[in-house]
């Protein structure tokens, strides 16, 4: 009997589908042309990171030294500075001018195709606010068409059972984004946005 469970277990294990992972995501760059020997290097070293943008992991790439255009409008409530943060590692590949491949020191090196949608460029007012306070009403904010950050204020957003981090109150790329590809949404969402269900985390729409 014992063993029958052990082998519907086991079938069970099998038939579920491979986890979305890293290893073969478009951030996996130990493939052509790429061909790094190790995955996490392009980004993170266990030693000697790169401490000069403020919240940065153990951080191994060359980071973007370029002037962005921000998100405007009428009826923004937050303040909007230029990407900082978790924001600036994206784009230290995603600006279309630093090179992917300069980490580990290497300052130079082939910057993302042009004319990608993966290449946001430097002009950032046609793309979802970043570096973005998040101004709820339990934040003592103004705008009543965010839903209330959690209980420790200025950290998280849930609803629907969606958890997105916010940074020192802050939206970010990585607020959607799961840069290590957890497999919840594509592209690399860190939830499915069927039905907006994601954008429905913050806004109360
Ligand atoms: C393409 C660049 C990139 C690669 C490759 C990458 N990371 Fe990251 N990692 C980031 C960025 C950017 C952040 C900060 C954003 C965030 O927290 O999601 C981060 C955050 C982290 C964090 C802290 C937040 C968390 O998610 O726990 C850990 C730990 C981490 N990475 C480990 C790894 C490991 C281990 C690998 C290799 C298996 C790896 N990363 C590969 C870019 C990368
Ligand atoms: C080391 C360079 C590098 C860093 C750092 C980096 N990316 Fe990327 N990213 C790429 C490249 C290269 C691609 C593939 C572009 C293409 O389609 O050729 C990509 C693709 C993506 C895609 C599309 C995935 C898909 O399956 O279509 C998303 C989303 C993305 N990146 C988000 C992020 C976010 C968010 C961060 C920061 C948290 C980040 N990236 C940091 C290089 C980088
Ligand atoms: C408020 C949420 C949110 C933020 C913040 C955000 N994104 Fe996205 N991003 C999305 C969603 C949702 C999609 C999928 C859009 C679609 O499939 O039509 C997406 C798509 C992408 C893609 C894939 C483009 C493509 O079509 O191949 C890349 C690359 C990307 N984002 C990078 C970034 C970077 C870099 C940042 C920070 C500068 C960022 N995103 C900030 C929600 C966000
Ligand atoms: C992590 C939280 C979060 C998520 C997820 C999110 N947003 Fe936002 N969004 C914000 C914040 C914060 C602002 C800035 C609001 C302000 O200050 O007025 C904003 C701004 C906007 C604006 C501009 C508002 C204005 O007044 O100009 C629009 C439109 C918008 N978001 C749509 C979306 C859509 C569509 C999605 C899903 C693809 C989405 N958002 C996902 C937090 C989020």
């Amino acid at each position: 009997m014992k063993k029958v469970f052990v082998l519907a277990a086991a079938l069970m294990l099998f038939a579920a589908p491979a986890m979305a992972v890293i290893s073969g995501s478009k951030h996996d760059f130990t493939q052509a042309p790429y061909n790094a020997t190790e995955i996490c290097v392009f980004c993170h070293t266990p030693h000697g990171a790169d401490t000069s943008v403020a919240d940065a992991p153990l951080w191994n790439h060359y980071t973007t030294t370029q002037t962005f255009t921000t998100y405007t409008s009428a009826s923004l409530d937050g303040t909007i500075t230029s990407p900082s943060g978790r924001s600036k590692l994206c784009l230290s590949c995603h600006d279309g001018v630093t090179a992917i491949d300069a980490y580990g020191g290497a300052t130079t090196g082939t910057p993302m195709a042009t004319g990608i949608a993966a290449n946001l460029g430097t002009d950032l007012s046609n793309d979802h606010p970043v570096s973005v306070t998040y101004e709820d009403a339990a934040n003592g904010g103004t705008d009543a068409g965010l839903r209330a950050a959690d209980a420790a204020v200025g950290t998280s957003v849930t609803n629907g059972g969606v958890t997105l981090p916010l940074y020192t109150d802050k939206v970010e790329c990585a607020s959607c984004h799961d840069v290590h590809n957890g497999g919840a949404g594509q592209p690399m969402l860190r939830a499915s946005n069927a039905n907006s269900a994601l954008c429905l985390v913050c806004h109360n729409k």
